[in-house]
């Protein structure tokens, strides 16, 4: 059988749009092997000590970097150079980043977390890569502004996410459905594997970090009770599953229908709008489950609609099955009514 790589997939897509100039494949490109640079490191996660690395300087003399750094550089040094982009966001970094000047720039814009779920690493649990990326709608002869870069979440050119699982996958949108392509170690290939992926209606899954249950809002306790009482016709109870890495947690309930909620938080003045950043976790998460038939809400408004206003503000994400996430808002719109 012929299998299609990712990057085939992209040139097929340029070529029913004959204006497309190719930059969008090659910011792509870039940022895919961006991603098997990092699958590299991270497969190797559990060899550090095994390697002899000893402190924080390894065998070859190389400061020993977390894979959260690590994979924070990879990306930067590899996209500025790419000649695609005029400003790229990281959780990483507090503010953003702005292309040296030695380099040519574009008007694409990147967002990302580079791990996610790196509090999982030292289990050998399934981590992540969120990306977003925009246009620049400001005249391009002047120099970037954060105003440039706060766009709400309807105006991504595309989104996507590369989990480091059992396999590694990558899947993406780009408007037009939600593509899942899985690594081929063998030929350090990501392939298509999952055609035009579709999240069930309603799922089996609810996902939430129930621990903190004493600091949520009445209306999200109400909805984790509904999710847990019995009920035939609605496969009532939901079972829990929760790794606490947003992409894998994302992921399963994307194959298998559920829906991921990280709720408001009251405990810690600084979780209000709970944990999760709007734009390198919410808003792409938000765009992949909208095109894969989902829906993402804060739990009164879309996701995709709520104006940024600085780079790492937080929002209450409940994410996934259509039905389950509009069992959320019913919630909440109840709760306001009464
Ligand atoms: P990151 O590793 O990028 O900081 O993100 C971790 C996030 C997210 O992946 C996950 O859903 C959430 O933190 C889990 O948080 P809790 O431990 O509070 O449940
Ligand atoms: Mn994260
Ligand atoms: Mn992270």
């Amino acid at each position: 059988m012929r299998q299609v790589t990712v990057v085939e997939h992209l040139l097929l897509r340029q070529k029913e749009r004959p204006m497309a100039s190719g930059r969008f494949t090659r910011l792509l490109t870039e940022l895919i092997l961006s991603a098997k640079i990092i699958d590299r490191e991270v497969s190797k996660a559990g060899l550090l000590d095994v390697l002899g690395a000893t402190g924080e300087v390894n065998i070859q003399g190389e400061v020993v970097q977390k894979l959260d750094d690590f994979a924070n550089q990879v990306i930067i040094r590899r996209m500025e150079r790419a000649g695609v982009l005029c400003a790229m966001v990281s959780e990483e970094n507090a503010d953003f980043i702005e292309i040296p000047r030695q380099f040519p720039v574009g008007d694409y814009i990147l967002i990302f977390d580079p791990l996610d779920g790196s509090a999982n690493i030292d289990a050998n649990v399934s981590i992540g890569t969120i990306f977003s990326i925009y246009r620049r709608t400001s005249f391009e002869q002047q120099a970037v502004s954060v105003g440039d870069l706060l766009q709400k979440g309807s105006m991504q050119v595309a989104a996507g996410y590369i989990i480091y699982g059992s396999s590694t996958m990558m899947v993406y949108t780009a408007g037009n459905g939600v593509h899942g392509f899985t690594l081929d170690p063998s030929v350090g290939e990501f392939l298509l594997s999952h055609p035009d992926i579709k999240i069930p209606e309603r799922g089996r899954i609810y996902s939430v970090n129930e621990g903190y249950s004493s600091y949520w809002d009445e209306p999200t306790r109400n909805i984790v009770n509904y999710f847990k009482a019995s009920d035939n016709a609605t496969g009532r109870p939901y079972s829990t599953r929760y790794i606490g890495s947003l992409v894998s947690d994302f992921h399963r309930n994307l194959i298998y229908g559920g829906i991921f909620m990280y709720p408001a938080d009251s405990r810690d003045a600084r979780k209000p709008s709970g944990k999760l950043r709007l734009m390198c976790e919410a808003a792409p998460m938000a765009m992949i489950a909208e095109q894969a038939g989902g829906l993402a809400t804060d739990g009164t408004q879309r996701i995709m609609d709520i104006e940024p206003q600085e780079l790492h503000q937080r929002v209450p994400l409940f994410i996934g099955s259509k039905n389950d996430v509009e069992v959320v808002l019913k919630f909440y719109a109840d709760a306001a009514k009464s």
